[in-house]
């Protein structure tokens, strides 16, 4: 049997219509109530378990093996790192990292540091760093687009995926930063000794991810 940790909400409903494309049993997830743990049969693969987290949760279980696989967006991967195989883009979840702000404002003007309010310190770190721009980076852990808005930040780092929330708050893209979507990692030890039902899983969604 191999464990899959399943990042809850946004992608959550594309990762369960996928499996189902790939001939598993997904009626315990359409239908599932608060459960967080979930059998999904398959005619000839290996039964799957599939665990409910946080996306942040997700790589925590991948990395310490108590899941074999994580269906996880690419943000919190360069958010958070680890130690795992990133072996597939599954194609769906596609948003982008962007730095943003207010409507019409010149974000290089002025010469004293900006402030940048995001969920992401590590990814907005790396990108100012790559810039050789010195930055404070302000940890805000939802509707960042706030900060701004309040005078707390010049700008933030936060996901773009249609524009409306940037949109209807006065803010727009200033750059985008890098381009996100789901993926599948696997755990270090898993990929040893699970070595086959891994193969066939990973071979399974690929068949079924367009082009
Ligand atoms: C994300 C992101 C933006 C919004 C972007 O927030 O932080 O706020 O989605 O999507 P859009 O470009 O389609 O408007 P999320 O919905 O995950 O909620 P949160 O801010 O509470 O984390």
């Amino acid at each position: 049997m191999l464990k899959i940790a399943l990042t809850k909400g946004r992608i959550e409903q594309k990762a369960v219509e996928l499996l189902g494309l790939c001939g598993y049993d997904t009626a315990e997830l359409n239908d599932k109530g608060r459960k967080l743990l979930f059998t999904c049969p398959h005619p000839t693969l290996d039964e799957l378990q599939i665990v409910l987290a946080k996306a942040n949760d997700v790589i925590t279980y991948v990395e310490h093996g108590t899941c074999d696989i994580g269906i996880v967006g690419r943000d919190t991967i360069m958010e958070m790192g680890g130690d795992f195989y990133e072996l597939l883009d599954l194609g769906f979840g596609k948003c982008r990292f962007a730095l943003a702000g207010p409507k019409g404002r010149d974000f290089h003007e002025g010469h004293r540091h900006k402030v940048i309010a995001t969920k992401y310190p590590n990814v907005t770190k790396r990108y100012f760093a790559g810039l050789d721009m010195d930055c404070e980076i302000v940890k805000i852990d939802g509707s960042v687009e706030l900060a701004p808005i309040l005078g707390l930040s010049d700008a933030i780092v936060d996901i773009v995926e249609t524009g409306s929330t940037l949109r209807e708050n006065g803010l727009e893209v200033y750059t985008d930063i890098a381009p996100i979507s789901a993926r599948c990692i696997v755990n270090s030890a898993s990929m040893k000794l699970k070595n086959d039902a891994v193969r066939d899983f990973i071979e399974a969604l690929s068949k079924q991810i367009p082009n």
